[in-house]
């Protein structure tokens, strides 16, 4: 074998094995797929080893109605007419879209004003915009007024949340009279979709953290979606 081939040969191996490692480091979170370390970091930190574009896509993925099933969801929290809808950590708006089209009126609450902006062109461009308030978040602070809404939904946003208990405390004060929380997030354990299992919380933790802020009444359901609990509160 000539030194053209084996350099060839070793140029070949080095190639693979640069393609080997970097598909390992996404394998976790194709939804997410981008440069950040699998391993490293909060959940906003690793979401936002994608760009932009890349994030609003695969929030936006088509494919995602089959394991998301936004109707579903949607048609466990009973008759939203004259509801209002705070939807925390809105991103593009998959469920304020909808929700929008069932409630009085969606609250689209996030820390990201790109999501925001997005959500508001969105919305414009509809023959006959939904009503759909878009509010600028803190990490700590979703910016609700006492009593301002009748339920306040969370998917897939609230593992991203820090100092849960007493965020959750907050978010009570901000329910109307016989409000309701709900989560909607991923099992802890290895899937096809969401974030890295390290990422994730089981139900039971979701639902202690919820009786620590003063939620009394809490329902987990663990059959209607295939990779996610949803969690309802009061
Ligand atoms: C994984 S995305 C989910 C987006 C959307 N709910 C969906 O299901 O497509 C999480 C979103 O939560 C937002 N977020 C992260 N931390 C937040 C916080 N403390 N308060 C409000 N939004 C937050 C992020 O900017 C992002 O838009």
């Amino acid at each position: 074998m000539n030194i053209q081939w084996r350099r060839f040969i070793l140029q070949m191996a080095v190639f693979i094995f640069l393609c080997f490692s970097a598909c390992q480091g996404n394998r976790d979170h194709p939804r997410h797929a981008g440069n950040a370390p699998a391993d490293s970091g909060s959940a906003n930190t690793h979401m936002h080893g994608s760009d932009f574009e890349t994030l609003a896509r695969n929030f936006e993925d088509p494919g995602r109605e089959k394991w998301q099933k936004p109707a579903e969801v949607l048609a466990l929290l009973g008759d939203l007419s004259g509801k209002t809808v705070a939807d925390i950590g809105a991103g593009t708006g998959y469920f304020s879209f909808p929700l929008a089209e069932k409630a009085k009126k969606v609250i689209a609450v996030d820390i990201d004003r790109r999501f925001l902006e997005y959500i508001e062109q969105k919305n414009r461009r509809l023959a006959t915009p939904l009503p759909i308030e878009t509010r600028l978040a803190t990490e700590s602070d979703p910016r609700l007024q006492p009593g301002e809404a009748n339920i306040a939904i969370l998917v897939n946003t609230y593992h991203h949340i820090e100092n849960r208990p007493e965020y959750f405390s907050g978010v009570r004060q901000m329910l109307a009279e016989g409000g309701a929380v709900v989560i909607v997030d991923f099992f802890k354990k290895e899937l096809p979709v969401g974030p890295p299992t390290r990422l994730k919380l089981d139900p039971e933790t979701v639902a202690g953290e919820l009786k620590r802020a003063g939620f009394r009444e809490i329902r987990i359901d663990r059959e209607i979606l295939e990779y996610q609990y949803i969690i309802i509160a009061r």
